[in-house]
């Protein structure tokens, strides 16, 4: 098991029980994404944790495939899936880089408090665009460290190496519109509740 995975699974639990830290901008975003959703639209969902998201968004789709690095942000998110009876949910173990789905064949990828987590999100961003059919869109939601804790560049590698912290990689909002827009993405909507809170970003595919 690699160093992430472990690192998600010890916190599961707890993750699961943490409240949303701020539930008014967590219901706007949810309400945009449902504007970009249609009935028939098949959707990824990666890094989904413990599957909140996932249930909430499920009655606005046909289906949501939705992954996590981590086997027990899984189970918990099963678990509420079952309890939920939602059936159109599909949580799986896998990670954005290792998940198999052919090209152009999702309206919708979600990726949320994950884009900071990942060592290659250029790699991923690029992944999700070949998924996507032309005029899908690409939801994110991403806490953009470079635009005010840059000294979190020193901090977070020996964070990681005691186990405290998972990986972080530190970038600016105007970073992650670039590697958007150079994967090809068109930002379609762009908001951020605050100065210190994530940057919410729903990018197009070119029709
Ligand atoms: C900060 S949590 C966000 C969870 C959820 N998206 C949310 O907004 O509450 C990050 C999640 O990404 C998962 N994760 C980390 N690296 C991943 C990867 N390479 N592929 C898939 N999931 C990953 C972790 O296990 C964790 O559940």
């Amino acid at each position: 098991m690699n160093q992430s995975a472990k690192f998600w699974d010890k916190i599961a639990k707890r993750y699961s029980k943490r409240p949303v830290a701020d539930e008014a901008s967590y219901q706007e975003k949810l309400r945009v994404t449902h504007t970009y959703f249609r009935p028939d639209a098949e959707v990824l969902e990666f890094g989904c944790g413990t599957g909140s998201t996932a249930i909430n968004h499920s009655p606005y789709v046909r289906h949501i495939h939705a992954i996590d690095i981590s086997s027990k942000m899984i189970e918990i998110a099963q678990e509420k899936a079952d309890e939920g009876k939602v059936s159109n949910v599909t949580f799986e173990q896998s990670t954005i880089e290792g998940v198999s789905v052919p090209d152009q064949s999702l309206d919708a990828v979600l990726g949320l408090s994950i884009l900071h987590l990942l060592e290659n999100k250029e790699g991923a961003i690029a992944k999700v665009h070949r998924m996507l059919k032309p005029g899908g869109v690409f939801v994110t939601s991403t806490t953009c460290l470079g635009d005010s804790m840059k000294f979190f560049k020193l901090i977070a590698p020996v964070g990681k190496l005691f186990g405290l912290m998972p990986l972080l990689k530190v970038f600016t909002t105007g970073e992650l519109s670039a590697s958007l827009t150079d994967a090809g993405f068109e930002i379609d909507h762009q908001w951020q509740p605050g100065k210190s809170n994530a940057v919410f970003i729903v990018a197009k595919k070119a029709e």
